[in-house]
């Protein structure tokens, strides 16, 4: 057995290359016995102070290291690009496909047989994954874990969630600035991700529906006892994983990503788990489309968090996490293997919910049919995307006349002048903010209601752009139009007054401008020049795909799992 491990390319070799990859290792103190063919766990750590949501990153990898040692493997840990997504410009977005290539490249390069994935912030849980999925070895996930409860003035307060709306409330002269500057401070009071129901745990909970991970690791307290001990024990299971060549390939099937889109619907996920599904199933070779996100729309609300509901994480462990909404789900989940060699249901056997109005029952659900609906028409040829749960109902059918923004600064230079005409039925329109024209396709696609707006006390209206928006937002917000206005979109053509019609429960996103009309604008269009002419934005323009297929680049599609042959020496 020993004898295949991949390991042995590295650190069984009797001639000179054994000797250097050993004897440098050894530097770090390692005995000689470490190198008899044990299996070699890379700890794959997005730590960072850059990346605060998962700061604890480090100190988790020495609980992952006690479980490697303790089952007989060899940990070794290697630090890979973190996107720190509150800290990045212009959006960390733009580096989720540079953080897989780190991530596949450093796998494939290094003498390693399994590997643990320490992420949590947004970008960084769906980059490790894509870039472990491209070389299909032994893998598990162990999150960062969210914050605790964001305090402030007698009350909780959540990431993101309520720093939209108080920023809306200074806007509108409800909230004073000095409020505003000393929230702050009770928001983000520990270590870990954004407590809401936000992108980063959004993905951890999609990560445990798919069973890349232990139970309980997409909820627990970043600075919970219990997450150092999830850690210790994901440690011992890898090296078994090891030993019983269970790859991430077998995990990642096509019914693993069904139980994913049914779970976010449940737990009232982020719009970004779309885009980053779609890169992941690219990766491992299942097909999935955005037509395939249709199949979690008739599942119902059933977790009671920030921003589609009220409560925020630690609420949401406490009432039983995870396996308390897989149980809930049981009926429709797709027999799938995972991480633990048995399937997804027992993750849910013996759950128990302990608080009804955080995890609900799902016959008597938050809200109903809350999955992410799909829009098709002439204004979104290959789709858009809207969050029903976190948006307001009566908008969701709609018509009404277009005031376009051709940029992000257009918006910023605008959006709060007092004689812009707009009504609480415009469509406020967004250009240029896709992957290739922002480029990165940034969260900016829940524009801020216009302050005339505001202060009349409008707080929702529809908002339509080829950008994504934040995990933790919220609101009636039509996303991710593809094609993009810089790829030459019908988005591009928008003018303001043009009339615009949406109908989530038909499915449509349609611009109500006649063929001809479109053709002209089209014989004029012409793509903004490019912004970068070098490095690796460049490449990334070049080379990235629309957000129905995902936003990776066109290149890292699929996986290579060929052995590396050649030495340096
Ligand atoms: Fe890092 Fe929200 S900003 S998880």
């Amino acid at each position: 057995m020993t004898q295949d491990r991949r390991n042995r390319a590295w650190y069984g070799k009797l001639d000179k290359d054994g000797f250097i990859h050993r004897s440098w290792m050894k530097n770090q103190g390692y005995p000689d016995h470490v190198f008899d063919g044990r299996p070699v766990i890379g700890i794959c750590n997005t730590w960072s102070e850059f990346t605060p949501c998962n700061s604890g990153l480090r100190e988790l990898a020495d609980y992952v290291k006690r479980g490697v040692w303790e089952a007989g493997g060899f940990p070794v840990e290697f630090p890979v690009m973190s996107t720190g997504e509150t800290q990045m410009k212009p959006t960390a977005m733009l580096f989720r496909n540079l953080l897989s290539m780190d991530v596949e490249e450093c796998i494939r390069a290094y003498g390693m047989d399994g590997v643990v994935l320490l992420g949590g912030c947004d970008k960084t849980t769906p980059g490790q994954i894509m870039g472990a999925a491209s070389v299909d070895l032994p893998t598990i996930v162990v999150s960062a874990g969210p914050m605790l409860n964001g305090k402030w003035q007698g009350r909780d307060i959540g990431s993101g969630t309520d720093v939209w709306k108080f920023s809306e409330a200074v806007r509108a002269g409800e909230m004073s600035l000095a409020d505003f500057m000393a929230a702050e401070s009770g928001m983000s009071r520990s270590r870990g991700v954004c407590m809401t129901m936000g992108t980063a745990s959004t993905m951890s909970s999609l990560v445990e529906a798919m069973g890349l991970c232990l139970p309980m690791n997409g909820t627990l307290p970043a600075v919970d006892a219990r997450r150092q001990a999830l850690a210790h024990l994901s440690g011992r299971r890898i090296v078994a994983m090891v030993n019983e060549d269970l790859r991430l390939s077998k995990v990642l099937t096509r019914a693993a990503f069904e139980n994913a889109i049914l779970a976010n619907a449940a737990v009232g996920g982020s719009t970004n788990a779309v885009v980053h599904l779609l890169a992941i199933a690219g990766r491992v070779g299942v097909d999935l489309s955005l037509a395939d996100f249709e199949l979690g729309s008739d599942v119902p609300l059933l977790v009671n968090c920030m921003p589609s509901g009220k409560y925020l994480m630690e609420d949401f462990c406490y009432a039983g996490g995870m396996p308390a909404v897989l149980k809930e789900l049981a009926p429709l989940l797709r027999p799938s293997l995972t991480v633990t060699g048995t399937d997804i249901s027992a993750y849910a056997e013996g759950a128990t919910c302990w608080n009804r109005d955080v995890i609900r029952p799902f016959a008597e659900p938050l809200k109903p049919a809350a999955g992410i609906r799909v829009l098709r028409g002439n204004l979104a040829p290959e789709g858009a995307i809207v969050k029903p749960s976190a948006a307001t109902p009566e908008l969701l059918e709609h018509e009404g006349p277009a005031h376009v923004f051709d940029s992000i600064e257009d918006l910023k230079a605008n959006i709060d002048r007092d004689d812009l005409p707009v009504t609480p039925e415009t469509v406020l329109v967004l250009k240029g903010c896709g992957p290739k024209g922002y480029p990165g396709m940034p969260e900016v696609g829940n524009m801020p209601i216009p302050a005339a707006l505001v202060r009349r006390g409008v707080r929702d209206m529809i908002r339509v752009s080829d950008a994504r928006m934040s995990g933790t937002a919220f609101g009636t917000v039509i996303l991710h139009v593809s094609p993009e206005a810089q790829a030459g979109g019908p988005l591009a053509l928008v003018r303001t007054g043009d009339r615009v019609r949406v109908s989530a429960a038909r499915g449509e996103l349609a611009l109500l401008v006649d063929d001809a009309e479109l053709a002209r604008r089209r014989a004029a269009w012409r793509p903004d020049p490019p912004a970068y002419d070098r490095g690796y934005a460049k490449l990334y323009v070049d080379h990235v795909l629309q957000a129905h297929r995902g936003a990776d680049l066109d290149f890292l599609v699929g996986k290579d799992t060929r052995p590396v042959t050649r030495e340096s020496h």
